[in-house]
């Protein structure tokens, strides 16, 4: 799977991906993730991508011109499933808008800045919209690089355990249930008797009956879904 990320700050987003699961995901070629700095479409000596806004107002605005060169020259060179704007005024991400997306070929991502993109952008290229939470970050890289990662984790071969994606909190709509692993007792505190046990239906049993409580607890309204 391709990743196309645009972005006025390739620097803030890089790291995420030279680390851990997302990083051999690249090394074993199952995700493809390139970076384009908005700057280089800009057509102004300055390389400024950004302008005031009509009607006045306080905060810049991303001009559609570098973004329409940026994102036409990727769509000359492969077809794109999604077009996407990362920015808080947009539904939120969730497990199931991941999975969607994991099993898409070629994405990409734009990244917001300022006060946002001329809506033209969004009209004319943009194929879904994504925040991710009730706050505003400085900038769409943050966002880009959280829906990167949990699309990534998804595609099938980078995790080692294949099984181990599909027991994630939010898959089935219910909250990971408590985990533990050695030593069995810690200053007085005892791992759940029942997952020394050796019965894996009964430990199955009360494993789905922790990942109910703790959804009622923490989130009940995904119980709802
Ligand atoms: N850009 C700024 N804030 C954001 C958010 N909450 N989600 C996605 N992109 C953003």
């Amino acid at each position: 799977m391709r990743f196309d990320i645009i972005t006025v700050s390739p620097e803030l987003i890089q790291s995420p991906f030279e680390h851990s699961i997302v990083k051999r995901a690249i090394d074993k070629g199952l995700a493809e993730v390139y970076f384009h700095n908005l700057r280089d479409f800009a057509s102004n000596k300055y390389k400024k991508i950004d302008d005031y806004q009509f009607g006045g107002g306080a905060g810049m605005v991303m001009m559609i011109e570098p973004i329409d060169k940026c994102i036409s020259k990727l769509k000359s060179e492969r077809d794109y499933d999604e077009i996407i704007y990362m920015t808080p005024d947009a539904p939120i991400l969730n497990q199931a808008t991941s999975n969607t997306l994991s099993l898409k070929k070629n994405i990409i991502v734009l990244c917001g800045h300022y006060k946002g993109v001329d809506q033209r952008v969004r009209d004319l290229f943009i194929t879904k919209e994504i925040s991710i939470g009730d706050y505003v970050l400085s900038g769409g890289e943050l966002g880009a690089a959280v829906l990167c990662d949990s699309i990534i984790r998804l595609i099938p071969g980078v995790l080692g355990d294949e099984t181990s994606a599909l027991t994630d909190s939010f898959q089935d709509n219910l909250l990971s249930p408590p985990v533990y692993t050695r030593p069995a007792e810690y200053k007085g505190t005892e791992v759940p008797e029942i997952l020394l046990s050796g019965n894996f239906p009964k430990i199955d049993a009360w494993r789905t009956e922790k990942a109910y409580e703790r959804t009622q607890q923490i989130k009940p309204e995904l119980l709802d879904e």
